[in-house]
Formats: C-alpha cells, structure tokens, sequence
C-alpha cells in the first residue's frame, strides 16, 4: 500500500475531520503528512519541512466562503515555493475560483466532498512528475559537473554539449590526445569532426607544434597528391618546387578531412608514409623524412568503401588505431537547445515554441545546419526573441535511408554477430547511424 514512498505532503485545513481523513489516506499509502489549520501555521510549516506537495482549503473561517484567504494564500505560496505543487480543495459552488487558480499555477482542484481514489490518483501523479522532475535537474546538474571538471583539465576548444554521448567521446579525445597515433574521426556531415580533431590536437604533446588541415575532397586527385607530399620543379607543367603538407608539419599534426576521396595511388603513399615516415616529393626520386600525427575525418563509410575495392584495408587500420564516432544531431537531442543558445546573436532569446521546434526537426545537415538556421533567423527576424515562425525550417520527410531498409534478416545478424552484439559498432560498418539500424532491427523482430 506504500504508493507515495518518501513524500511530504502538507494539508491546510481549518476543519479537523478534513484533516485527519487527509491524514488517514495519505498515511496509510506512505506519505508523512503535516497538518495546519490556518494560512500562517501553514506557511510556517513551509518554511521549516522540505514539503512535497500542498493540498489548501480556501476558507479558513467558519463565517467566510468567498474564498478570497485561500486565494491569497495560494499566491503566497505559489510566489514563495514555485517548484511545489499544489492542490485546491474546493467547494463546488466555487469551482471558477479553482479554474482561475490552475490557470495561474496551481496544479489540480478537488471539490468537496472528494473521491479517495481520484484524489490520491492524482497526488501520486503529481508526486511523481516532482520527483521525475528532480531526477532530470540532478542528473543535468551532474553532467554539467563533470564536464566542468573535464573542461578544467583539458582544452576543450569551446565545444558545446549536454549529452552523455558527446561527453563520452569527448573526455576519450581528450584522454587520448597525448598518445602518438593515429585517430580516425567518424560522423555525419556537420557533425563537428573537425571540432574534436581541434580537441585531441590542443591536447597533444605536440599541441605547440605546427598544425596543418588538407582537405582531400576539396581539391582535384592530381593535385592531391602534390598538396600532401610536395613537387619539385617540373614535375608536371607548369610546376614548381613546392614544400608538401607532410612536411610543413614535420613534428605537428596534419588534419586530413574527406580522407574517402583520396585516390589509390594517394592511399598507397599516405599509408607507406604512416608506416615508415618516408615520402618523395612529385618528380623527385630523393626520400624524405617526416614525423607527423595524423587525426583524419570521414563523413563515408570506409567500410563499405573496402568491400566496393575503393579503399584499402590496410591504411584503415592503420588511420583507426583510435577512432571517434560522433552521433548524428539527431541522436543527441539534449545538445539541440545547448547549441542553439550558443550559436544566437548576442542579445537575442528562443521562444519555447522555437525550442520545441528545433528539438522536432530531423537535422540532416547536423551542427552546422542548426548554426545556420539559428545565424539567419538572428539576421531576419525583427525583434531580439525567436519564436518557431522565424526559425523557417525546412520541412524534411523523415523516410527511413534507401539502404537501411534494403537490409535483409542475414545481413543484419551477421553484422550483430562479427560486432558481437554491439549495435553501434554492427551500425559502423552497415553504414547505418544507430537509431537507423535500431529501425531495421525492430523491423525484423531481432534483439540486440
Ligand atoms: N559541439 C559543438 N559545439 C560548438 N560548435 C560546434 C559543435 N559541433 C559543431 N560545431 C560547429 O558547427 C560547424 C560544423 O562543424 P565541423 O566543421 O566540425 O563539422 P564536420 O563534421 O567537420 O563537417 P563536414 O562533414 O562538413 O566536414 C562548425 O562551425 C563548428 O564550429
Ligand atoms: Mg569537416
């Protein structure tokens, strides 16, 4: 019968039998119940018990009736505890009363005489949504504890978040900065690769070292290869001797973004340089030394790249001695409001409205789509608070990806298996993000 375990409930009531049958109830269901029989004796009790919940009469005179002590008292405490909840005994003769008062704050109203069973239904729910409540605020509080203290010790570049994943993989870039190999960061596009590679290089041991960014996809194959490993003189039209990106950063990082666009005749010299530090310039024959970290990102599924022949295996394997997965947006709902608040204008707040709208669009561009919206809406919208109007976001049909859905029974369960359960790992290589994968499994009845 012990149904409001570990709560407080206080009654005001100035008529003795409403109090003790108030008592009874809730005591024999496992609440402690304080008693008052007037405003002042139960804002005293308020002022000294941590009180879960208030149940209030609404006269507190055997003459009044017009409610209004109740009413001022429920302001009182409405002002003074915001956070407790409330309840209105009432009678039925002055149920607008009670109306008006749930309107500015009070959480239900019971008339006179009540029902025991709506009555102590509705105490354990709103017992419950308060502790629900308090759970949430603590653990907010503790995640943004020990991000504060993660921030402390490492140079965290400013990121945002407020998600468990994003900590995760955060506090793992950062424990694994110092170490001299190679990481592989992984996610979709917008995600923030390039935020975390800035992470583990600014807590490297070689954070004061040069630290250069090639980007393989922004640039043609031919000149790939001569961006990273250098050229001399003639080695095609029109070249001239030219300092590579491997060696510029000669005791530094390299950041090497959109790693799935580089060719196989780059991938073979990238991964002979990973293996022996040796490289030739374009159109030289003299060996050259270089020690570099290499942190490398890829918004494509290498995996699938090497059962397609388009990626070695080999240079995975050496690229992924530590590899980062960051989630997409989507699969990280609490980072929304975070990064929204840090991407506005100085000045400029979010309507409620506008954050329950960001929280329900599906992100396919991720980080940097969101930083997009938020920067145009501060641009165009008229006055310092945005509501989910000025947001303008685009409307995305949330279809399931072609592939995912494709996926047979045997493909699925074999990539659990080889991943040994692991579903964020079967994701990785079926090129699925995690909830995508998640989808498919519960399409096809399997467990993880
Ligand atoms: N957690 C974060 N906190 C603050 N800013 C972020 C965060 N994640 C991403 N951003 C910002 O969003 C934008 C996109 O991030 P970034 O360039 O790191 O993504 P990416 O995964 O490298 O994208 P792409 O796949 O297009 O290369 C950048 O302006 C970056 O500063
Ligand atoms: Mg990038």
């Amino acid at each position: 019968m012990t149904s409001l375990p570990n709560s407080t409930v206080l009654v005001i009531d100035d008529n003795e039998a409403v109090r003790t049958a108030f008592d009874v109830l809730l005591s024999i269901h496992g609440a402690r119940v304080l008693t008052a029989v007037s405003p002042a004796d139960g804002l005293s009790r308020l002022g000294s018990e941590a009180v879960d919940l208030v149940i209030q009469d609404m006269n507190f005179r055997r003459e009044a009736t017009t409610g209004e002590e109740g009413v001022a008292l429920f302001h009182t405490i409405r002002a003074k505890y915001p956070d407790v909840p409330l309840i209105l005994l009432t009678a039925w003769t002055h149920l607008e009363t009670a109306v008006e008062l749930v309107k500015a704050g009070a959480a239900d109203y019971i008339a006179k005489p009540w029902d025991d069973a709506r009555l102590l239904t509705t105490v354990r729910n709103l017992l419950d949504l308060r502790r629900a409540r308090a759970e949430a605020q603590a653990l907010r509080a503790q995640r943004r504890q020990a991000r504060d203290t993660l921030a402390g010790q490492f140079d965290l570049r400013g990121i945002v978040y407020e998600s468990d994943a994003m900590h995760t993989l955060v506090s793992t870039a950062t424990h694994i900065a110092h170490a001299d190999v190679p990481v592989l960061i992984t996610g979709p596009n917008g995600a923030g690769k390039e935020v975390l590679a800035d992470i583990v290089q600014a807590n490297s041991s070689v954070r004061a070292k040069p630290y250069l960014k090639v980007n393989l996809g922004a640039l043609p194959n031919e000149l790939i290869e001569a961006e990273l490993f250098g050229t001399e003189t003639g080695a095609f039209t029109g070249a001239r001797a030219r300092t590579g990106r491997f060696e510029a950063a000669d005791g530094g990082t390299l950041f090497l973004d959109e790693l799935g666009n580089l060719s196989g005749s780059g991938q073979a010299k990238l991964l002979r340089v990973l293996q022996t530090g040796e490289f030739e310039r374009l159109g030289s024959n003299a060996t050259r030394r270089t020690r570099v970290r290499v942190i490398a990102a890829t918004n494509s599924n290498l995996r699938l790249a090497i059962r397609e022949g388009r990626f070695r295996e080999d240079l995975l394997y050496r690229l992924n001695v530590i590899e980062l997965e960051i989630p997409a947006l989507i699969d990280r709902l609490e980072d929304i409001g975070a990064l929204a608040r840090h991407f506005l204008e100085p000045g400029f707040t979010l309507t409620q409205d506008a954050l329950d709208a960001l929280s329900r669009h599906p992100w396919p561009g991720n980080v940097r789509e969101l930083q997009n919206t938020i920067r145009r809406a501060c641009l165009l919208s008229s006055n310092k608070t945005i509501a989910a109007s000025a947001l303008v976001l685009p409307v995305v049909a949330v279809q399931p990806a072609a592939d995912e859905t494709a996926l047979d029974r045997s493909t699925v369960e074999q990539a659990l298996e080889r991943a040994q359960g692991v579903v964020a790992q079967a994701a990785r290589e079926l090129g699925l993000s995690r909830q995508a994968l998640y989808r498919r499994m519960e399409k096809l009845g399997l467990k993880a």
